[in-house]
Order: C-alpha cells, then structure tokens, then sequence
C-alpha cells in the first residue's frame, strides 16, 4: 500500500497534535506537529537570549540545532533537542508563545521548510501545523484544515495543561488563542489559512473519536 503524506492544519488548540497521533495509530503512520521545530527554535533562541531581529544568529542556531522525535508506543512522541528531552519544556504554554513570534520571520520558516520536508519525503507521515497543506506538502494526498470556537480551544488547552500538573489559567489562556490566531493569519509569510483542496472540519462539538472516523474515512477512499 502507497505511504501517503497527510497535511492538518488549524489554528492554536484545534486538536491537531492528539487527533494526529490517534490517526497515525489507526492508520499505523508516524505523526509530527510541526509547530515543535517552531516551539524548539523559539525556546532555544530565548535560552540564549538571542534577540528576535538578528536574523543571523538565528539562522546560525537553526543550522546547530538537532531536532529528533522518539515515537513512543502509546502513541505520544518525544522531543530531542540537541540530545536532550525537552518534551515538557515544549508543551509550555510560552514555548507556545515563543514559537509564534519567531514562525513569523521568513528566514525561520525557511530555515524549518528543509526539515520538515525532510521529515514528510518517506510517506507514512502524517504532519501537522498552520502551513503544511498550503506550503510544506502542497502536494500532500490528503489534506484537512481542523477548526473549533475559541473558547472550546482555551478549554481544551486549559485541561490539556492541568493533566500535565502545569500552571494554567483559562481566561489568560483564552486572550493568547485568540492574539496567536491574528498573528498566524495576519503575518506576511505562509499565514494560516485553509487550502483549497483541503476538507473543512469543525471539531467544536465533536469527540476526538468522531473527527478522527470522518479523516479515516475520507483518506480510506483515497487509499
Ligand atoms: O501547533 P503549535 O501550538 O505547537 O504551534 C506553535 C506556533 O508555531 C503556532 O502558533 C504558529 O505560530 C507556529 N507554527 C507555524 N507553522 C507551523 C506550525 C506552527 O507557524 N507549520
């Protein structure tokens, strides 16, 4: 059987990264949020107090930075950066923060563009992000846009971070989804948007059970 490339994109807390990894299981496919080299890159810069407008040293530490991903057999997947297990560091919710502010410098993007294409070349991937369907993987063979109301995303971020035992606060939360769906939508390179070709799902008042059916049925045609 063909190993597609699967695109999902949508804004912040729209479910991507626990409906990416439920589909990979199904569908026996490793799954990559993207937005972690985003996530990586934006931390790594503010531990090194490099300042956001030297393009070259972020370039530089783009270049010095290994990123690598250990798929775990419940399904989650963990982060190595530069050897190092930074799972938990990512998850933050100002790694998060970080991540948006520096996704929306060109010469980031680029920097990350080889990567991921690298990630996505074998197939059996499924890839996860803001820009996969529309830059990434233009030629993904299944692509969805994965949407839901702001506050049921603060909601499930808010959950998300209390089953994690880390700090969280809903309205604060609330207040970045909605500042990080202007930035994602509003910034000159790559903005979120939904591809043409790509099938439209609002998971505001669906379980993850059902909006990962309706993805496994729509790809099963194209298989
Ligand atoms: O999906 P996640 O919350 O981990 O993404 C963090 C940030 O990284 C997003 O708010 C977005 O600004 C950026 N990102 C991006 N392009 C991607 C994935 C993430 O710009 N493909």
């Amino acid at each position: 059987m063909k190993k597609f490339v699967i695109a999902i994109d949508g804004p912040a807390g729209s479910g991507k990264s626990r409906i990416g990894d439920m589909l990979a299981q199904r569908l026996g496919y490793v799954h990559i949020s993207t937005g972690i080299f985003y996530r990586a890159i934006g931390w790594k810069a503010d531990q090194h107090q490099i300042p956001l407008h030297d393009i070259p040293a972020l370039q530089a530490l783009i270049v010095h930075t290994a990123i690598t991903f250990q798929h775990r057999d419940n399904g989650n997947t963990a982060v190595f950066l530069d050897g190092k297990d930074v799972s938990d560091n990512l998850a933050t919710n100002e790694a998060g923060i970080l991540a948006s502010k520096v996704s929306a410098i060109p010469e980031v993007r680029q920097g990350l563009f080889a990567l991921q294409r690298r990630a996505g070349q074998d197939g059996g991937v499924i890839l996860d992000g803001r820009d996969i369907g529309t830059v990434v993987f233009p030629d993904a063979e299944a692509k969805f846009y994965l949407d839901a109301s702001p506050e049921e995303r603060a909601r499930r971020r808010f959950l998300q971070l209390q089953e994690q035992g880390l700090a969280a606060d809903f309205d604060r939360l609330l207040m970045d989804i909605k500042q990080r769906d202007y930035d994602d939508t509003h910034r000159q390179t790559a903005p979120l948007r939904q591809a043409e070709d790509a099938m439209y799902i609002d998971s505001t008042s669906l379980s993850p059970e059902d909006v990962v059916s309706v993805m496994e049925e729509h790809i099963r045609k194209i298989l």
